[in-house]
């Protein structure tokens, strides 16, 4: 018997990285996945993510591994996608037990993304994909979670929305993964009262495929050592953070919400 037999989880992300371990993590613990990406096939945009891959798919993968799975294609920042999305999951598995609101991530390099020179398309991007995406996320699975009275929801902030990069890159990012955070302070004391905990947490450096070669060679301290500066001496793996959304999604956490947990090792940025 796995801890969330029974159980529907909403992964959206959920093609590569952090996402797709997330899902995995959530399949061996029982729960069915629905597995949510602008592109089911992201992971081939990096060649760390594709030799990752043990199958065509995160659905594929949870399928080989004896789990039940479902991919949806969507963009979290259209509102009527993300509705649409909840939907068919109820229509066709019964219930939403646990959202984990991972989509989103930063766009441009650190170094041309600076407090005072953000561009407005980049800037509505990101904080579209990020903060407007899990806000609509949480908004469609809540109506299901009220009448199940019961619901488990996490939010993927950043160290980045908790503190700002010395030299100021990457703002746009930063901001919205710091109102992600608040927004869900807010979030759980509205679901409280409804069964439901709504808590968020905030990666360090996490090697995904895009973290090591996208934003870490784009940023101003590309050729300095980033485990350095980490307490614990080495940068996060996607499994670090996978053991903390399994606490958050299981009933370890039954009483735990509105909190903000950082995983990062000790960063100090
Ligand atoms: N990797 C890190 O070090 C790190 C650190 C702090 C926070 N995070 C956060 O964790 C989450 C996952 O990070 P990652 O490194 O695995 O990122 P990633 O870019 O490897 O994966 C993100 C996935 O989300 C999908 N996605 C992007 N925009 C989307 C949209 N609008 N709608 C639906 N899907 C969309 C992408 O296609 C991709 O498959 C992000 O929210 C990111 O900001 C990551």
């Amino acid at each position: 018997m796995g801890k969330l037999d029974g159980q529907v989880a909403i992964v959206t992300g959920a093609a590569r990285g952090l996402g797709r371990a997330y899902a995995r993590r959530l399949a061996a613990l029982g729960a069915k996945i629905v597995v949510s990406d602008l592109d089911l096939k992201s992971f081939e945009e990096f060649e760390a993510e594709r030799n990752a891959m043990t199958g065509d798919s995160t659905v594929a993968e949870i399928e080989a591994g004896g789990g039940s799975a479902m991919g949806i294609e969507l963009d979290v920042a259209d509102p009527q996608a993300v509705e649409a999305m909840v939907a068919q999951v109820v229509r066709e598995w019964g219930r939403v037990d646990i959202l984990v609101a991972n989509a989103g991530g930063g766009r441009g390099r650190p170094i041309d993304t600076k407090a005072s020179t953000l561009d407005p398309a980049l800037l509505q991007l990101v904080v579209g994909m990020n903060l407007y995406g899990t806000i609509y996320c949480c908004n469609a699975v809540a109506p299901i979670m009220k009448q199940q009275r019961y619901g488990k929801i996490v939010t993927v902030s950043s160290v980045a929305g908790i503190s700002p990069s010395v030299d100021g890159g990457y703002a746009h990012y930063g901001t919205a993964k710091a109102a992600i955070a608040h927004y869900t302070r807010y979030l759980a004391q509205d679901l409280g009262p409804h069964g439901i905990t709504a808590n968020c947490i905030a990666p360090g450096t996490i090697a995904t495929g895009r973290i090591m070669q996208s934003v870490i060679p784009g940023s101003s301290r590309a050729n300095a050592d980033p485990a350095a500066r980490v307490a614990l001496r080495r940068i996060g793996t996607v499994e670090d953070c996978a053991r903390v959304v399994e606490f958050l999604t299981t009933d370890l956490s039954d009483y735990v919400t509105g909190t903000l947990i950082p995983i990062d090792g000790g960063l100090m940025r």
